[in-house]
């Protein structure tokens, strides 16, 4: 999608990373920079940074960075070109007008204004004759009231163009229905009919309150039992989850994370208005991210059976690399929380949720039945790889609780464990002391120790490839005394940033990271950590050393290969260079 670059960068100078960032995360002013706590992942100290000269925020913990526009698609869930929608709003900038871009968002708006009218209509159709074996079905279920309106459920009425009908009179498009994945073509007699028969309707709305798609479900025991809508340009069902809408104002400190979309209603019902669900997928990467901008702990409630509890095991590393805390549920007298709720009631629910095995329970759990406690050898090596899991609880008083608990597991006194946990949390300490000071004084380890690692081949030259950056990116002036192609560099990446800059410049725009266009977001997030972690003073003689640097490498790596190979070679090392 491709803006004016005018545009992009009137709409970035308008919009100071420091201010938007400020609207999200407290910052305090540490050097030059100024630090918080990450939005994106849960920290306790900030070591999320903005860079205000720079235009850059970038995460030491969870390697995440970029501009402001970037700044913006992660948090609020956007894509590039409505988060540059988003901040022309903020600014009060009109976005140009003849842009294929308007044309998208005018559609997407179309589209929720589409579905919720929809949701209008399924829910007036539940209240009405066609709509009453559904209402049965509902109230049957137990669905109140008040839940039905809260959830804003519905019924599709069992015809072929109930639906259709109703929309048109609204002027809607069959095109538009069929794009909004509320209507199906006739594959040979081409004509368009209603997805949704028949069934009771359950509207899935975003956080921002857009009606995105519906499940609708059967009032029998046929197939398939929900039936969903399609992937839409409004509907991406990776990056959303079943009530977050009003999980999101919920005040219980903690969202409950449940399978089914009943599940999720049933426990609203019963007063647990933190519950969202999944739609029908396993919990995405991008869902978890969504959790992790509302709160800072989950319960993880999956059925019993064993496809829940493959389900469990595979949602926890995710919400664990989150540093989202975690405790997890199991269900056991009911096959899932709608069940349970209704033999047993809230209080009983409640009960079992404040008993939830946290993860450190689940941790030690697992950990004890890797060892053979009754060896003494196994039993060592059990206390202190437990020693090491405690250490990194911040509670003093979880740490003895749980330290108890695995002490008497492994029949040995609590003081006993107490002096390995200490010598556990020694070792932690040095450890990230050592691990912060490498990270802020050698940029280049985050990207080993990120995700995504981002190697490269010739470290000496690189280190000066990024010097001369950061020190271009706060004084675009010095561009002009860069006499280096960026063929020059010895990592194709750094070469890249280094072009756009330079063509940046001359053609008068910002030089800043702010507008990378053509980067991934791992490349942004890698650019954005290499200057961040450029702080040494502005200054010609270090310019001057940092070219002579790569220009150095550059020739001798000439100078070791016979020129009629240095093509062939040439290409083959790009394509060493990189992993990502
Ligand atoms: P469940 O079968 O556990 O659903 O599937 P549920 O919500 O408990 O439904 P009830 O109580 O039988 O009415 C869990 C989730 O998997 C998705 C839905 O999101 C459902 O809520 N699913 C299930 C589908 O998308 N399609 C299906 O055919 C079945
Ligand atoms: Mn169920």
């Amino acid at each position: 999608m491709a803006f004016p670059p005018s545009f992009i960068d009137e709409l970035v100078a308008r919009n100071p990373i420091e201010e938007v960032v400020s609207q999200y995360v407290s910052l305090t002013r540490r050097g030059s920079n100024q630090f918080g706590l990450c939005p994106f992942h849960g920290e306790k100290t900030a070591s999320f940074s903005v860079a205000a000269d720079k235009g850059i925020f970038y995460c030491f913990g969870c390697h995440k960075g970029g501009g402001v526009i970037n700044f913006i698609m992660e948090i609020e869930n956007l894509s590039y070109p409505d988060a540059v929608q988003y901040l022309a709003k903020r600014v009060g900038m009109d976005v140009p007008e003849d842009e294929q871009y308007q044309s998208r968002y005018k559609k997407q708006e179309r589209l929720w204004a589409l579905c919720a009218e929809a949701a209008r209509f399924f829910h007036a159709t539940l209240y009405s004759p066609a709509g009453a074996e559904g209402l049965a079905y509902a109230r049957n279920r137990g669905l109140g009231q008040s839940t039905l309106t809260r959830f804003g459920v519905g019924f599709a009425p069992n015809g072929w163009t109930g639906l259709l009908d109703a929309m048109k009179k609204k002027n809607y498009t069959e095109e538009e229905l069929l794009e909004a994945g509320l209507a199906l073509r006739h594959k040979e007699k081409g004509t368009v009919y209603d997805r949704f028969r028949n069934r009771l309707m359950f509207p899935i709305i975003d956080v921002r309150g857009h009606v995105i798609g519906f499940g609708g479900r059967v009032m029998d025991d046929s197939t398939p039992k929900y039936l969903n809508s399609p992937e839409t340009i409004i509907f991406n069902k990776r990056k959303n989850l079943f009530a977050m809408n009003l999980a999101k104002k919920s005040k219980a400190g903690r969202i409950i994370l449940v399978e089914g979309y009943m599940d999720a209603i049933a426990l609203h019902q019963y007063g647990f208005d933190c519950a969202v669900a999944s739609l029908g997928t396993a919990l995405t990467e991008e869902q978890v991210n969504l959790l992790s901008k509302y709160t800072e702990e989950i319960v993880l409630i999956y059925d019993g059976d064993e496809a829940g509890q493959n389900a469990t095991r595979r949602a926890m590393p995710m919400l664990e690399k989150s540093g989202l805390k975690m405790r997890i549920l199991r269900i056991q007298g009911a096959k899932d929380p709608d069940e349970f709720l209704k033999k047993y009631g809230a209080d009983r629910f409640k009960l079992l949720m404040d008993g939830a095995e946290n993860q450190m329970e689940y941790q030690l759990q697992t950990l004890a039945r890797k060892f053979d406690l009754q060896d003494d050898e196994q039993k060592v090596s059990f206390l202190q790889a437990a020693a090491e899991l405690l250490a990194s609880v911040n509670s003093a008083v979880q740490q003895e609780v749980y330290g108890i608990r695995a002490a008497q597991a492994a029949g040995i006194s609590w003081d006993a464990m107490k002096l390995e946990i200490n010598k556990a949390l020694k070792r932690r300490v040095r450890r990230e002391k050592k691990r912060e000071e490498k990270i802020i004084t050698n940029p280049a380890e985050v990207y080993r120790t990120g995700k995504r690692a981002v190697r490269y081949d010739n470290v000496s030259s690189a280190r000066a490839e990024e010097g001369l950056l950061g020190l271009i990116c706060r004084e675009p002036a010095l561009l002009d005394q860069v006499d280096l192609e960026p063929s020059a560099f010895s990592s194709p990446l750094l070469g890249r940033c280094f072009a756009l800059l330079r063509e940046r410049h001359r053609a008068g725009l910002r030089v800043d990271l702010s507008c990378l266009e053509g980067f991934t977001p791992e490349e942004t997030a890698h650019l954005a950590g290499v200057l961040q972690g450029q702080v040494d003073p502005v200054s010609e003689d270090a310019l001057n050393d940092y070219i002579a640097r790569i220009r150095q490498a550059h020739q001798s790596s000439k100078t070791t290969v016979p020129a009629d190979l240095m093509d062939l070679l040439g290409t083959m090392k790009n394509k060493q260079n990189y992993n990502t």
